[in-house]
């Protein structure tokens, strides 16, 4: 067995004609008494392996017999070129070593509901549709960072534990800093000023990053172009299916940068993202069933920019009861995003509907030089950016307007004190852009073990 070369399903054209081992799982299964025909997944792709039993030793058939649904296998085999099979090739099987037999698989051909297989999460993984989005999350955040190096960007780690909010009180994630845990020593600043009744507040809590957006404003006076990617946290309380409790940002920011600029860049790093996925996930889009034709459409940049205000009445003209200052639901945003066939800039929102650290619009103080970015086919936002305010006297009034704790600031207005600068960022969902660019109906399947409102296992 062993005196054969391994080799990966990726590269079967290379081998065809040649006698090899490959090592994996058997993800389906059929016999037709002298013929079994074992599927058989490596981790870099699928294959049909065939026994025969007019071909092999009476052993190896017996033991073939015995294959299961998820069996792990070593198959020894010859690679044919086959055009009825889908992927073009065919192994033929020599021999074979069961390395563990598999009992009943519970994930079998019947369809499952959403409950169920989230319940086997760590075993749904396996199948092929959740493989190839898998590759194509890989394949994103690959893209996402080569671009973003590209562009002259250095990857800065913001801190998951922190002490305030970033996008708001309602969605924090407290945790008990055990550390600090009931030592009367520590300072005012680890005590938690929440509602009273959800947490004492003589007791020290953090809680987990909302967004690294913060922090990485620090990073620009250090090093003008910088990023994060995390994993970051938000106690949602509404089960959307655009909605995770925990999930994976990139926030980046751009010292001399203003609100235009920012939308820019914003552009830049979707077309790169989509043009690599293109690139490189053909068979993924494929097993997907993915149509590339609304991806290529994007290529070419020039994505619409319309306002808050006319976004609004196009919301109202198809039946929408909403404010003139409201944010969008779930419902507004797929109409807007439907009407496009482009991402959609959607700029200049009213400032109580949005983060206290955003700048004012100065041609209507009442607004913030912010974009929503929309992704097209119904999926509605995937980026948050903003201009920064970045006059300490404005900033510190706006967070006085808001009561917040100016002591839990005082490094962030710091900022404004030491050198300001105009500068502007934006952070985008990791699972947003994969539901899209795969064209998901939930959030759920974008990320390897989803945490939702009403689940956090396996
Ligand atoms: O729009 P958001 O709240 O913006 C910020 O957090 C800024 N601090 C980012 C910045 O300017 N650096 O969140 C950014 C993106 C959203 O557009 C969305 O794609 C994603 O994060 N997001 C979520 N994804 C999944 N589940 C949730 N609960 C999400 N909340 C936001
Ligand atoms: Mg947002």
């Amino acid at each position: 067995m062993m005196e054969s070369k391994q080799f990966f399903i990726h590269n079967i054209h290379d081998f065809v004609g040649q006698t090899v081992i490959v090592k994996g799982w058997v993800y389906n299964l059929r016999s037709s008494g002298s013929l079994i025909f074992l599927q058989l997944r490596d981790g870099t792709g699928f294959v049909q392996t065939t026994v025969i039993k007019s071909e092999v030793p009476k052993t190896v058939f017996d033991k073939a017999k015995k294959i299961t649904l998820e069996t792990s296998v070593i198959i020894r085999g010859i690679i044919r070129a086959d055009k009825r099979s889908p992927s073009g090739f065919e192994l033929t099987v020599k021999d074979l070593i069961i390395v563990s037999l598999s009992e009943d698989y519970p994930i079998g051909k019947k369809e499952h509901g959403p409950d169920f297989l989230l319940t086997h999460r760590h075993l749904w993984l396996r199948s092929r549709k959740q493989w190839a989005i898998q590759r194509i999350r890989n394949v994103i955040i690959y893209s996402i960072y080569s671009h973003l190096e590209k562009e002259g960007f250095i990857k800065i780690d913001a801190p998951i534990l922190t002490p305030n909010a970033c996008e708001g009180t309602t969605t924090l994630f407290p945790v008990p800093y055990l550390p600090a845990w009931k030592d009367p020593t520590k300072p005012p600043s680890m005590r938690v000023s929440l509602p009273d009744g959800e947490i004492k507040k003589e007791e020290p809590y953090a809680f987990l990053s909302q967004s690294g957006q913060l922090y990485i404003e620090a990073a620009i006076f250090s090093h003008g172009k910088v990023f994060d990617f995390g994993p970051t946290f938000r106690a949602e309380k509404s089960k959307t299916r655009r909605h995770l409790t925990e999930f994976w940002m990139m926030d980046a920011e751009m010292a001399f940068s203003e609100h235009k600029d920012n939308m820019k860049a914003q552009e830049k790093l979707i077309i790169a993202v989509v043009q690599q996925v293109l690139d490189k996930c053909a068979k993924e889009l494929e097993i997907i069933g993915r149509d590339v034709k609304p991806l290529e459409k994007i290529l070419k940049g020039g994505f619409p920019v319309i306002t808050h205000k006319e976004a609004i009445e196009i919301v109202r003209k198809e039946g929408i009861a909403i404010g003139k200052r409201d944010d969008f639901g779930a419902e507004s945003e797929t109409i807007l995003s439907n009407k496009f066939d482009k991402p959609l800039f959607i700029e200049k929102y009213p400032k109580e509907v949005k983060a206290f650290y955003m700048k004012e619009d100065p041609d209507d103080t009442s607004r913030v030089l912010n974009d929503d970015l929309i992704a097209p086919e119904g999926y509605g936002e995937i980026i948050g950016g903003s201009q920064r305010e970045d006059s300490y006297e404005r900033l510190l009034q706006r967070m006085k307007e808001l009561n917040y704790s100016i002591a839990d600031y005082e490094w962030y207005l710091d900022l404004r004190k030491y050198g300001s600068v105009p500068h502007s960022g934006y952070g985008i969902g990791l699972e947003r852009l994969v539901a899209w660019i795969c064209k998901l109906d939930h959030l759920r399947e974008s990320i390897p073990f989803p945490r939702m409102m009403e689940r956090f296992n396996p």
